[in-house]
Parts: C-alpha cells; structure tokens; sequence
C-alpha cells in the first residue's frame, strides 16, 4: 500500500510531520476497523445490545458506535434493511457527536450523500425540527434519500442543488450546518487505494477553493447564534485549517468553538497557516496512527447573535375533502396513533397522487424551482379509490403504533426479503406492518388468510 501513495504526497506529509511521519506512515499498513453507529430513531442502545448476534466492542468516544468483526457482515443482515445502524467509519462519526444538535434545530447538511452525517443528525434532531439533506451529483442524491428512507427519519428535505443556489433559498435559515467538504480524501487511501490515483498538488488546491466557496454559501444559510461544523477526510493544512483561517478573516462574526480533546484526538495545527491564529488550535485531527479510524479534520464555528423561533402554521393541509376521507379510512383501519398527533410535527401536503407529511418550519419558505427530491415522509399514494401506504412509512413506524404486524427472526425472514408471499394466517383483511426482531421492515397485506408481500421490488433480496 504505501508504495501506492503519490510521492509528492509522501513527501508533503514528511515535511509536515517530521519525527512523526514514520509512525503516521506505518498506519496505512495496519487493517482499517470496520464499524457501524446505531440508529436511535429505531430503538435504544440497550434493546439492541439484547437482540444482536455480532461481535462487537464500543467506540469509546462515541456512545451509538460500534467496531465489529471482520467475520460479520452487518451490511447483508436484515437488520441493515430495517435501519437499525449505519455502516460508518469511526472517525466520520465524530463529527455529528460534536455538534450539539437538540431536537427543535433546524439543520442543513450540505454536502449530504451518502448519508453518513445525514443519518446521525437526524437520530439527534429525534424526528422534531427539520433537517435539509443536499447533494450536489444527482445520482448521489438518490443513494442519500435511500438511506433516509431506510432509516426511518420523517422530517427531513432531500435536495440536489449546488450550494450557490440552495443559499438564494435559505437566507439566515439554519441553527446548525454540517459542510463535510468534497476533498482531496487523503484519509481515505488506506480503505479505497484507487483514491491515490486522483491525488495531486494541483486537486489539493482545487478542492480548497471548491471548499472556500462552499463555506462561503454556507454562511449566508446559518442563522445568527447558529453553529457550522466543517470537516474533511483529508490531511492537507490548505483543505483544512488554512481554509478555515480563510473563512474567519472574511467573516468576523464567525467564531471557532473549543471542541474537546479526548483520548485520541489531536489539536488543529496553527503552525501550518500564514496567520498562525491560535484559535485553529481548538479545532480538531484525527490521525489514523492515533486514533483508531482512517483520519478527519473538524472544526466548529460560531455566528454572533441570537437565533430566530419559527413557529408552527394553523393551515395544516391542502387536501381536499375525497381525499381527506380516504386517507383518514386508512389512518383509522391501520395506525394506532391520531392524525392530531400526526400533525404536531408536520403539514399535510399533497403532490400529484403522493401525500406527504411536510416539516412545518419549510412552510416558510418560497421552495419554487428548488431540486426537491423529498419533502418529509412519504406517507403513501392515492391510487384509484384507495389510499396505499409507503415504504418509507413504515420503516418509519413502530409496532405499538400499527393495528397489524407480524414479527420474524433473522432466520425465517428471508422470505420477506425474497419478496414471496408470506404464510401467514390471519384473521383479518389489510396492511401488517412486517417486523425483524421488532424493528420495522416493511408493509405486507392481508387478505383471506393469506398475507401479500409489499417488499420493494428494488430492494428485495436475491435466492
Ligand atoms: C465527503 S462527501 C460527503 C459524505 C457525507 N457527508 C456522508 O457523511 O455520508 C462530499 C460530498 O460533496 C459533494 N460535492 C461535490 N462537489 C460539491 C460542491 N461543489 N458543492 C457541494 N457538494 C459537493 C460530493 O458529491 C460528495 O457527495
């Protein structure tokens, strides 16, 4: 491997490190740890601490984390189609654990696919508040709404808009912004080798102005009092503490946050900039000779002043009253919770035959000639004179709030997943939400004992 890395990058790093380099250099040849970061929309630590069957040990500073073992495979697990934790390096998880996101925010990722950050922010924003999910590449963004789709969050806006254009939408919107910055992903040599290949010094300084620019849209989105945190997978001091050097000279109201160094973590490095600020010493590195991940910078920033309260609107939907009628035959056949209840959080919102629960902060904003992919949770279509619910509904419900389910084990599940129909012997007509270990799965449908697969065709697995 490390006669794989690009020599100019060698030697950068040489220069940089000094005594340090030889240690930092060896890490690329120790095997990089696989870990997953539970999802606690889904349930709580100690509930799947009884059901799991992998082999795990804690990340120590992050406390949904795990590393498992090279002999599990929780990617192929039905546990992975339910949503119940995210496949993520440790050191990419650290980000979201040090941004203080309470349940009211509301929260922009920016550079959101495939949905890492995303995923984690919307576990803390606990369905309240609302999160904006943007990426830029198209196809990317897809991957990102299949990963908020599987992970059961309901509040959030999907959208696939260059940050330029999203900032002419949300002016001073956001209380907390993730930009996970496009970069040169030099910590990501040791998991993806072919990364090498794309490395020079020339694409290290166009990812710095890529990244200036960035923040730069960023700002207009983060409202007074709001928090920014900035992170890279990269080691280069222009991606990095230069470019946050960068942005705090242009803008004064933005101020670096102290972030904490624990066991592992390592200070920003003033020494590498013109100014020498020591304030770059409170943002944070994580080395992968250090600390047990593949290596991040993270940087929190502040915005003077006080964040404004939005608060909910009275007009709740616009459906009309066939529709209404239909969707309320189904709520009252199928949920156990009341359509009040529903509404708290959200606006009713049709779109063509799709209904949707809509976060009520976006009702603020003129969303016209926006990318949207997803406005909140897809609760289902309006087909012919029936009201059918969807997948993204029920990954986002939970047994006690459901008439019907049916729960499987790991071992007699498969069928599910196949997408066969399910034997099954009910006694009654309609939709069961189907269950793994009692984490939601999916819709199956009864009728004359027998029970219809609703498994998405796309994401059924193979015999
Ligand atoms: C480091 S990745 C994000 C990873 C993601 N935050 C996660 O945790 O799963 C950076 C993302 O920025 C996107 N990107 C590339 N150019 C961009 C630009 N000019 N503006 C915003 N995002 C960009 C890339 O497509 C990529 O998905």
């Amino acid at each position: 491997m490390i006669t794989k890395l690009p020599l100019d990058f060698k030697n950068k790093m040489k220069n940089l490190l000094g005594d340090e380099y030889e240690e930092f250099i060896k890490a690329y040849e120790y095997e990089n740890k696989q870990s997953f970061r539970l999802n606690l929309l889904k349930g709580t630590k100690e509930i799947f601490l009884k059901k799991h069957t992998f082999t795990t040990s804690p990340i120590p500073w992050i406390d949904e984390g795990f590393y498992y073992s090279k002999d599990d495979f929780p990617g192929k697990h039905p546990f992975h189609h339910a949503g119940v934790y995210y496949i993520q390096e440790p050191s990419a998880m650290t980000v979201v654990s040090l941004l203080n996101i309470k349940p009211k925010d509301r929260v922009l990722d920016l550079c959101a696919a495939p949905g890492g950050k995303t995923t984690f922010a919307a576990s803390k924003l606990e369905n309240q508040g609302v999160l904006v999910s943007n990426e830029i590449v198209q196809k990317r963004s897809r991957i990102l709404l299949h990963n908020v789709e599987r992970m059961g969050i309901k509040n959030s806006m999907i959208t696939n808009e260059d940050s330029h254009k999203l900032s002419k939408y949300f002016s001073e919107f956001f209380t907390k912004i993730i930009v996970d910055a496009p970069c040169s992903g030099e910590g990501m040599f040791r998991k993806d080798p072919n990364c090498c290949d794309e490395w020079s010094t020339n694409n290290v300084l166009k990812c710095a102005e890529r990244q200036n620019e960035i923040l730069e849209n960023a700002y207009k989105m983060l409202s007074p009092g709001g928090q920014l945190i900035y992170s890279t997978c990269t080691f280069s001091p222009e991606e990095n503490e230069m470019a946050i050097d960068k942005f705090i000279s242009k803008f004064p109201d933005m101020k670096i946050i102290e972030l904490p160094l624990l066991e592992g973590f390592s200070q920003g490095r003033p020494e590498w900039t013109n100014s020498q600020n020591p304030d770059l010493k409170n943002t944070i590195r994580l080395w992968p000779h250090i600390n047990k991940g593949e290596g991040h910078y993270i940087a929190l920033l502040e915005k003077d002043g006080m964040p404004k309260d939005i608060k909910p609107t009275s007009n709740k939907t616009n459906l009309d009253k066939k529709q209404m009628e239909e969707f309320n035959k189904f709520f009252k056949e199928t949920l156990n919770i009341s359509i009040d209840d529903l509404l708290e959080d959200g606006i009713l919102k049709i779109f063509g035959e799709s209904l949707y629960l809509t976060p009520y902060q976006l009702n603020t904003i003129e969303l016209k000639g926006l990318n949207i992919l997803r406005n909140g949770l897809h609760l289902g279509d309006f087909k012919k004179n029936r009201f059918e619910p969807s997948h993204h509904l029920a990954l986002a419900l939970k047994k006690d709030q459901v008439k019907y389910s049916h729960n499987f084990n790991s071992s007699n599940v498969k069928k599910y997943l196949l997408g066969e129909t399910l034997d099954v012997e009910d006694s009654f007509n309609g939709w069961t939400l189907i269950l793994i270990d009692g984490y939601s799965l999916g819709w199956g449908k009864s009728k004359n004992g027998l029970c219809k697969n609703h498994y998405p065709k796309g994401l059924r697995v193979n015999k």
